[in-house]
């Protein structure tokens, strides 16, 4: 295994300057930075390999073919999936949640059904939710959480009988928070219904064993994990994916079209339909290599640590206040802060003066925003190419944005 301090010099975007200042990455987040290794094999794939997957017996075609399909087979290996057949590229975690929705959603729920997920959610696991309660008239709910982010009690036991579907994120993208996934899955599983676990801010940071974790379904992103953006993953128990219709129709996701009628292709053919992105898979499978280089295991363990180190200095500048628990030890590589009488906006602003790149605004998850009477708020996070020195010059920086706003201390 490499060590992670050797992650930093693999990344070339990170000697980039901006304004007179070297660039710090602190919303990995958001999307994360791309190293040469995975660079380089998405260049050796579009100078020497690209072609249409699965359409033509050439040998583009064919090498096409197989490095889309050996991506897919690494994906198994890095979830622990059973098979192959259980893993569909998407583009992202947003489109794989909205395959559910209409392929599983929208066809097994009814007016009584219930759907439970939490507050905290990202608007792509909501939204979707939303529209399939509209149209099917299930009950969409939500389960509360304290002051520090953790559920309330009691909430869990919003998951009865007349749930159907059970929804929530392995890793909360604004608190940083794991819920507990392990009582949640059991207790959905106890009344019989789905759990779609969103992976979006776990994957990237975490080992993931679906088998082990026993969802139903799983998604996540590629750009998040050191990809490129436009490729993502639904993981999805090969039962329920064989039941489900398809949900985009076109080109490779058909076994025989006649004039009237079509049948469709088996699984995971049946939903990627069209030209897929090879390229993208390609930069998933490299940038599974990149991190297992290091092991999973070893990039949490060096998040914690950076995780340890920034949220008690934040804590200790006045006017700085942490959404969510501030018990670093709850924390996976995202802190989302408030600075009082400053608008989140201006806080990036002046970091991103300084060359210090964070997220500001409502992060996807509204709700969790009107729950805590926070519209807004900025956010850094982490990645395991994230050093102390980095996290020294954003808290110097931190320090000043209230006198820059013309505030007193
Ligand atoms: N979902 C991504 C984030 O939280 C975009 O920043």
């Amino acid at each position: 295994m490499r060590p992670i301090t050797e992650a930093y010099k693999d990344f070339p975007i990170l000697h980039k300057e901006h304004n007179g200042h070297r660039v710090i990455y602190l919303d990995s987040g958001a999307t994360a930075q791309i190293p040469q290794m995975v660079i380089d094999r998405v260049v050796d794939h579009m100078l020497h390999h690209n072609g249409n997957p699965h359409r033509g017996s050439h040998i583009l075609a064919i090498e096409a073919s197989e490095a889309y399909e050996n991506a897919r087979d690494r994906v198994v290996e890095f979830i622990n999936a059973r098979e192959r057949e259980e893993i569909v590229f998407t583009r992202n975690s947003t489109e794989s949640m909205n395959l559910i929705a209409h392929s599983y959603g929208l066809n097994n729920l009814n007016k009584g059904d219930k759907i439970i997920i939490t507050v905290a959610e990202h608007h792509a696991n909501l939204v979707t939710w939303q529209y399939v309660s509209q149209k099917t008239g299930a009950t969409l709910e939500y389960m509360y959480l304290d002051e520090t982010g953790h559920l309330k009690d009691g909430e869990i036991d919003k998951i009865d009988e007349s749930t159907k579907i059970v929804a929530f994120a392995h890793v909360s993208n604004v608190l940083g928070m794991e819920f507990p996934v392990k009582q949640l899955i059991e207790k959905a599983h106890s009344v019989g219904a789905v759990v779609v676990l969103d992976g979006a801010q776990s994957t990237p940071h975490m080992k993931i064993d679906v088998q082990e974790l026993d969802c139903d379904f799983f998604v996540f992103s590629g750009h998040k994990m050191c990809a490129s953006q436009g490729i993502g993953v639904l993981y999805g128990k090969r039962h329920l994916l064989e039941s489900m219709p398809p949900f985009l129709l076109g080109g490779d996701m058909i076994e025989y079209v006649k004039e009237q009628t079509t049948t469709f292709n088996e699984l995971p053919y049946k939903f990627e339909a069209g030209t897929p992105n090879a390229d993208g898979a390609v930069s998933l499978h490299a940038a599974m290599d990149y991190l297992d280089s290091f092991g999973m295991d070893a990039i949490e363990a060096y998040e914690e640590e950076l995780v340890d180190y920034v949220l008690p200095k934040m804590l200790e500048i006045p006017h700085v206040h942490i959404v969510g628990t501030t018990n670093p030890k709850e924390k996976h590589g995202v802190i989302a802060f408030t600075v009082d009488d400053v608008h989140p906006h201006d806080v990036a602003t002046i970091l991103d003066s300084k060359g210090i790149c964070v997220r500001s605004g409502h992060h996807c998850a509204q709700p969790l925003g009107a729950f805590y009477n926070i519209s807004a708020s900025t956010r850094l996070s982490m990645y395991l190419y994230t050093r102390k020195e980095d996290l020294d010059v954003f808290l110097e920086v931190l320090k000043t944005v209230r006198s820059v706003m013309g505030l007193q201390d």
